[in-house]
């Protein structure tokens, strides 16, 4: 099936304000391609997340945007990347309830449930890459 790109945009992930810009704009999508409250909520929760996941542990990155349409439905597919450390094991960084840092948010567990794709390809010492979708 064909997936057209119907628009993208690339955002720096440095600081706590690109964090909340990266929230807002995917907060514009959503209710610009007509998504019901609870999965706005879902993927601007997502993106809190592994938008603070990689300015927190990744040491700054990237998040690249696109609104997709697969001519049956329309999605918002979502990149997160960054050159940090990597994380070594990712099926324990997984684990609900696991944090490096102690910390107690929602998770990369908990992130992967409120979307319909979940990709997460990390490589020690070389960085950190998630992607994730939801579709309408
Ligand atoms: N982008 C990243 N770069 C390096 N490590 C990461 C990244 N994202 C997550 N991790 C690791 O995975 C663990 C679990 O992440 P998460 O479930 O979001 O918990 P938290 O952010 O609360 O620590 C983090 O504690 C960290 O060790
Ligand atoms: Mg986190």
């Amino acid at each position: 099936m064909t997936i057209n790109i119907l628009r993208s945009e690339t955002i720096p992930l440095r600081t706590d304000e690109d964090v909340v810009r990266a929230r807002r704009i995917v907060r514009d999508w959503t209710i610009s391609m007509k998504f019901s409250l609870v999965d706005q909520t879902k993927l601007v929760t997502a993106v809190s997340e592994l938008a603070r996941n990689t300015v927190d542990h990744g040491g700054g990155g990237s998040a690249l945007l696109e609104m997709l349409d697969d001519t049956i439905r329309r999605g918002i597919r979502l990149t997160f990347e960054d050159q940090g450390p990597g994380i070594p094991d990712i099926v324990l960084a997984m684990t609900d309830g696991y944090s490096s840092r102690g910390s107690l948010g929602l998770g990369l567990g908990g992130t992967k449930r409120l979307v319909n794709e979940f990709n997460l390809f990390s490589e020690p010492g070389k960085g950190t890459r998630v992607t994730i979708a939801r579709w309408k």
